[in-house]
């Protein structure tokens, strides 16, 4: 879980391979590294710790110049992050960037230790130049060896190599992601758009089994046999900017504050006529939603997973279609029961989720149809689905996902209404006027965000939370809690409110405060008699509820009001203080709260 680039044309390349990186750090950030190609000789320079590290070594440096490179930030999967254990790696001749797990590096390492290779490093990826670099001195050209080296290699991978003996890129990738950006002033390569946007809008999404040879005047994409392969150019129209974190603090916040404009985005061409037509252009689905669907399984992980929890009240209420919802690393072994008659629901932010990509491939293998939920276009979940769903949130940086769980649940909200319509011929056109009402009540929410930030003050020294949901807040529940401690450190756990006297008000006293959710919708007064309990046994309640409610201030210590809204779109805003609230504590703390410890964005290992 890694992110790479590389270049290859007209232009001194050392800050465009630092920008890639700046833009892909959310990929992995433990250490990094480039190297530049110039007149026959390689440099390397490599750093361990943030990318920061790495552009102090290199700014220190005189004359780092090189028309052709390739660069990489790390996320530590075999070897602690160090120096040695930073990309690139090299032999000899040949130097690469490799992105995935390389399953049987062990057998590798032993094969090129009894040929007397010396190992630098504690990783798997270095044993893929070692392999090159042996295989073209058993005669073969550059591609050759790349070839032979492509054959021996077992997991996941997205390799960069470069040469000192020729001016050449080759790429090559599977079950890891990878993309050609194309521009007059050169070739780009990158693990994620954002990396080369700045550069360039016309895209080659790799797939499985390309390998690709770029020079200065060319590119070619072949097999692994190097047989030429078609491919198209896509044109996209973000902005670099969507990548960017503008006037903000960090991208979380700023992530944060698009809820409105992403919400609306993902609603727009899709709920019509001020909610009187629902069109998701998924009409390849609807015999099959007609006449076989029996049950839908939603698989997916983190806060994909919490949005899939969503999905099934959503579902299973508006549709009465029976749904399951299962962590991916669970479902994938867990011998579950899927036929044709059942329709899987991946959903992912990046797409690129090894465990949920694994789930769908065993499902398709079942004859189970697929339809994900996304937001990463092209990415590999999407490229594996009958049918995609994306999700507008624009591109996502921080590694806690915020507009990416609001516009799941859109697009599970359409959805749902969806299968009923299709189902039944009726469509829920109330609920439909009520969605389109949520970026402006999202809006509103944001607003209190000086509000929320004084009760972070009051609430960031405390070190255990307990959050409180019922129904569809459960899930959010769950959420307000996972964002607190993935940013914050703070340990948080979550329940529904009701389960709350089976144990855990055992821990409640003045030391633990609990986030409760008590907005107007189903069991109120039951969510009331939990929060009353909790302040019988002297514990601090932070509330959400709903505007207008008076009595509320009565029983608790602190209270965040948001609109009114349907009983069902409840979890949209409720959401949305509970993220503010987790940002402003960490941001308090002082924690890196775009790149905490131990994560990565984008999880693309088991
Ligand atoms: O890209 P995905 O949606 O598949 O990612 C799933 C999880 O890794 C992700 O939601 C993770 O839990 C985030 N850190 C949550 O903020």
């Amino acid at each position: 879980m890694c992110g790479i680039v590389g270049y290859i044309g007209n232009n001194d390349c050392s800050d465009i391979l630092l920008d890639g990186l700046t833009k892909l750090e959310y990929r992995g950030y433990d250490s990094a590294g480039i190297a530049l190609l110039n007149k026959g000789i390689i440099t390397r320079y490599r750093a361990n710790g943030k990318l920061r590290n790495l552009k102090k070594v290199i700014y220190s440096v005189k004359n780092v110049e090189g028309s052709i490179g390739i660069a990489h930030t790390r996320w530590a999967t075999h070897g602690i992050p160090s120096e040695k254990n930073a990309h690139p790696h090299n032999s000899e001749n040949f130097v690469i960037v490799h992105n995935g797990i390389i399953e049987n590096y062990r057998e590798l390492k032993s094969f090129m230790i009894e040929n007397g290779t010396k190992i630098s490093s504690d990783t798997d990826s270095e044993m893929i130049v070692h392999l090159i670099e042996y295989y073209y001195k058993k005669n073969l050209n550059f591609e050759n060896a790349v070839i032979k080296t492509i054959k021996k290699l077992e997991g996941a991978y997205a390799v960069l190599v470069i040469s000192k003996l020729e001016e050449k890129l080759i790429a090559f990738k599977k079950d890891s992601p990878m993309i050609i950006g194309l521009s007059d002033e050169g070739t780009y390569v990158a693990s994620d758009v954002p990396a080369i946007l700045s550069y360039t809008n016309k895209f080659i999404y790799l797939n499985d089994g390309d390998l690709v040879i770029i020079t200065k005047s060319d590119m070619k994409i072949t097999d692994f046999e190097l047989s030429p392969k078609e491919y198209n150019i896509k044109t996209l129209n973000i902005s670099p900017l969507m990548a960017e974190k503008g006037e903000y603090k960090h991208f979380m916040l700023k992530e944060i504050n698009e809820q409105s404009r992403s919400v609306a985005d993902t609603f727009r061409g899709r709920i019509l006529k001020g909610g009187d037509e629902l069109d998701l252009d998924i009409s390849n689905l609807d015999s099959f939603i007609k006449n076989d669907l029996q049950k839908i399984v939603i698989t997916a992980c983190g806060t994909s997973w919490h949005s899939g929890l969503i999905g099934k009240y959503l579902i299973e209420s508006i549709a009465r279609i029976p749904v399951e919802v299962d962590y991916a690393s669970e479902y994938r072994y867990r011998n579950p029961i899927l036929d044709k008659n059942t329709l899987v629901i991946p959903i992912s932010q990046s797409g690129e989720t090894a465990d949920t990509l694994a789930a769908v491939k065993m499902a398709k293998k079942e004859d189970s149809k697929i339809l994900s939920i996304c937001n990463v276009f092209n990415s590999s979940i999407p490229r594996e689905s009958d049918a995609v769903l994306y999700t507008y949130a624009g591109p996502e940086i921080g590694v806690a996902s915020t507009k990416a769980f609001t516009t799941q649940m859109s697009v599970i909200l359409l959805l749902a209404l969806y299968f009923k319509k299709v189902k039944t011929s009726v469509l829920d056109k109330k609920i439909l006027e009520g969605a389109l009402l949520l970026p402006e009540n999202i809006n509103k929410i944001l607003k209190t965000s000086e509000y929320i930030f004084t009760l972070s003050q009051k609430y960031h020294l405390y070190s255990d939370f307990l959050y409180l949901g019922r129904g569809l807040n459960f899930p959010i529940a769950l959420e307000g809690a996972l964002k607190l401690k993935e940013i914050s450190y703070i340990h948080a756990e979550a329940y529904p409110a009701g389960e709350m006297k089976h144990g855990p008000i055992a821990l409640i006293d003045e030391n633990m405060p609990t986030f409760i959710i008590v907005t107007d919708g189903n069991n109120y007064d039951k969510v009331l008699s939990n929060l009353q309990e909790i302040k019988a046994r002297k514990g601090k309640v932070i509330a959400i509820a709903t505007e207008g409610n008076k009595e509320i201030k009565d029983f608790c210590d602190d209270v965040i009001f948001v609109p009114k809204t349907l009983n069902l779109l409840e979890p949209f805003l409720n959401v949305i203080p509970m993220q503010l609230f987790s940002y402003f504590v960490a941001d308090i703390k002082g924690t890196d709260v775009d790149q905490p410890r131990n994560l990565a964005k984008s999880v693309t290992v088991e």
